[in-house]
């Protein structure tokens, strides 16, 4: 039984007499924000006193009267204009807590009305190096699959690989004039990472030499305006004069940025030039980003050489990531990858012509959606089908192999307004039943708050950057492990071991634990800092409890199946009895809004509860034998919680550290 869920269900009979529906209102019931005011709070009299024109406190009364929870509150108190606070009894805490002790899943109940979900997730273009924005959508990901599987939910990951665009073409164009046959038969997927990066740095080039004239023109135009601007006598009035001001302001953030854009196009056009090599290459392959795009439209085509190529160069790129997620144990079901669908292509166009839902706009073939500026394009004028194109056919195929209730996405924020569009064209074709999510999540940034680069400029490669944690991990495990006062306690390869699971931790858990939509500062000293909202503090903590077992030789397990009860006697006990059973509500949270920073704050909390009790209740030098043995079984959940709240984050735990 999971609490919150318990008791919304036993206001929404009494609700239900009140209101036609009363989800809303059931929303208002929450945690209370003091202990003060109980355990729970539910602010439902408010918003009804509105609705149905009668003072809340009555309503209120009325509510509590008719109210069954007398098993598990005591009384409810009605305070102020009309809160109902609720107390959970401590029987009934007690009750709970020892079914946890005997439950794998800690008492958390699956879900009753389990539903099917397909997550997509990670998703990245194989040819291109992975970076620090792919591990967003591969951690998030990974951690709403775990949980969503944990609370009984079917889940179908597939990961979308981008097998099958543009950089496909980069990397077929620079085999054909760039290879280095000797570096690609001793290590072939750095060797296509070079060339991507070559072909790419090329087509920049001559793109930005392109545009150049256009952005100098545009600097020119913005510095004359705010020329003029400046040059207005003031006219006295300050309303006037203040909106001229302000007007002024507007016009110089405008040069900035066109100085900005101009700035990095000039640095992209010198990086090649002062390189002479570089340079050359440039002059050789003037009309490389239309080459390119017609190497990746003969492999479209069918093109005999380009295919061979490609089904070259996709098993050594998979293979490559595929060492990455087993790294960061990470695992899909299918993958399927852009490639599977491209056969089905001409057929969603079709058929969206054939519906009227689709039709011909200056040669290009565009749906046409209310709501919107501009028209989705799903056939180019070209012939060429798109990333939206794809996506349609996906969601086509995925809804009837696996007959979902819902689909998510978890894709960068960037890429919000393709997925509006998609997702209102998908309800076109009729598939009103499934819910569509984009979950979507901020950008990874430096120290600078510019999108994390590595100094040279270069975006961080995912490798390079576990590698770094894991070493910084290990400074900080053997750090901690020489300072302890009867001294180290690990080995060199246990250090290794610990220190692996720090690293990774770390960086999942400084993911997950910002809010998603947010953009967040990577910071290595943060994420692997031994106190607050970090996973090494969890992984700490975790060991730390580990630690009083081994202290006082406690045979935990056999504790745990001997019986023995836990008994709430100290507010300290009560309190972490509490935090431990809002477990269920945590994973609620996170399955809600799929959040899974509302699970990291929940094992914050549930961790400073627990030092909190630890100080003040003497577990190992507790007076009486029962009361050593209940909070023992205390320090087990606390542990068992953590630990399985971590592994729901793709976390692992160590027993000493
Ligand atoms: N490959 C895409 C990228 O790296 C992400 C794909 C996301 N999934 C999808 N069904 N569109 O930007």
């Amino acid at each position: 039984m999971n609490i919150l869920p318990e008791l919304k269900s036993r206001f929404r009979v009494v609700l239900s007499e009140l209101v036609d529906d009363p989800t809303e209102l059931l929303g208002m019931i929450r945690p209370a924000q003091d202990a003060k005011f109980g355990d729970y709070q539910a602010n439902v009299a408010m918003p009804l006193g509105k609705t149905l024109g009668k003072p809340p406190r009555e309503i209120a009364t009325e509510i509590v009267s008719k109210l069954d929870v007398s098993d598990i509150c005591e009384p409810p108190e009605i305070a102020g204009p009309g809160f109902i606070n609720l107390r959970l009894k401590d029987d009934w805490l007690v009750f709970r807590l020892n079914h946890a002790v005997g439950d794998q899943r800690l008492g958390v109940a699956a879900d009753n009305e389990p539903r099917t979900y397909v997550l997509d997730y990670s998703s990245p273009n194989v040819a291109k190096p992975m970076h620090v924005g792919h591990i967003r959508s591969t951690v998030i990901g990974d951690s709403l699959s775990r949980t969503l599987r944990f609370l009984g939910h079917q889940v179908i990951s597939d990961n979308h690989l981008g097998d099958w665009g543009t950089q496909f073409g980069m990397i077929i164009y620079g085999f054909k004039h760039f290879v280095d046959r000797n570096a690609y038969e001793t290590a072939p997927v750095p060797e296509l990472s070079r060339l991507y990066k070559l072909v790419n740095q090329l087509v920049e080039y001559h793109n930005a030499k392109a545009k150049l004239p256009t952005l100098e023109s545009e600097l020119a135009a913005r510095t004359e305006a705010v020329a003029t601007q400046r040059s207005q006598p003031a006219t006295g009035d300050k309303a006037a004069d203040k909106k001229a001001k302000k007007e002024l302001g507007k016009l110089e953030a405008k040069v900035t940025e066109a100085a900005e854009t101009l700035a990095a196009t000039r640095a992209k056009l010198a990086a090649v030039e002062k390189d002479s090599k570089l340079s050359e290459l440039a002059d050789q392959h003037p009309n490389i980003a239309s080459d390119v795009l017609e190497e990746t439209a003969k492999l479209h085509r069918g093109d005999e050489e380009n295919r061979r190529l490609w089904d070259e160069f996709l098993p050594k790129c998979r293979e490559e990531i595929q060492k990455l997620y087993d790294r960061i144990d990470v695992k899909f079901d299918f993958e399927y990858g852009e490639s599977f669908y491209h056969d089905r292509l001409a057929g969603v166009v079709e058929e969206f012509e054939k519906h009227g839902l689709a039709r011909e706009s200056e040669g290009a073939i565009c749906v046409f959606m209310d709501g919107f500026d501009a028209p989705m394009i799903i056939r180019k004028k070209d012939g060429a089908f798109l990333y939206a194109t794809t996506d349609l056919a996906t969601i086509q195929f995925r809804i009837q192999q696996w007959k979902p209730d819902a689909i998510l996405y978890v894709v960068d924020h960037r890429q919000g307004e393709h997925f509006e569009k998609f997702f209102a064209a998908a309800k076109l074709c009729g598939y009103p039943d499934v819910e569509l999510c984009h979950v979507s999540f901020g950008t990874v940034l430096g120290d600078d708050g510019k999108p994390f680069k590595t100094r040279s400029g270069d975006t961080v490669g995912l490798e390079a950057l576990l590698d770094e944690a894991v070493q910084r991990a290990y400074s900080v495990v053997s750090q901690n492990d020489d300072t302890k006062p009867n001294g180290p306690e690990l080995g060199e390869a246990e250090r290794r071991r610990v220190a692996d699971a720090v690293g990774l931790g770390a960086i999942k858990y400084a993911d997950l634990s910002h809010n998603r939509t947010s953009d967040y500062v990577f910071s290595y000293d943060k994420m692997l800092a031994l106190t607050g909202n970090t996973a090494t503090y969890l992984q700490y903590s975790y060991a730390r409890v580990n630690g009083i077992f081994s202290k006082g030789s406690i045979d935990i397990a056999k504790l745990r199946a001997d019986g023995t009860s836990i008994q709430i006697v100290e507010p300290a006990e009560r309190a972490l009895a509490l935090e431990l059973l809002r477990f269920s509500d945590a994973l609620a949270d996170v399955v809600e809004d799929y959040r899974p920073n509302q699970l990291t704050n929940y094992l914050f909390q549930l961790t400073k509860v627990f030092f909190s009790f630890y100080e003040q209740c003497p577990v190992l030098k507790a007076e009486a034998d029962q009361t050593r043995n209940s909070r023992l079984l205390l320090c087990d959940l606390t542990a068992r919680t953590i630990r399985q709240g971590l592994n729901l984050l793709g976390i692992n735990v160590i027993d000493r550290m």
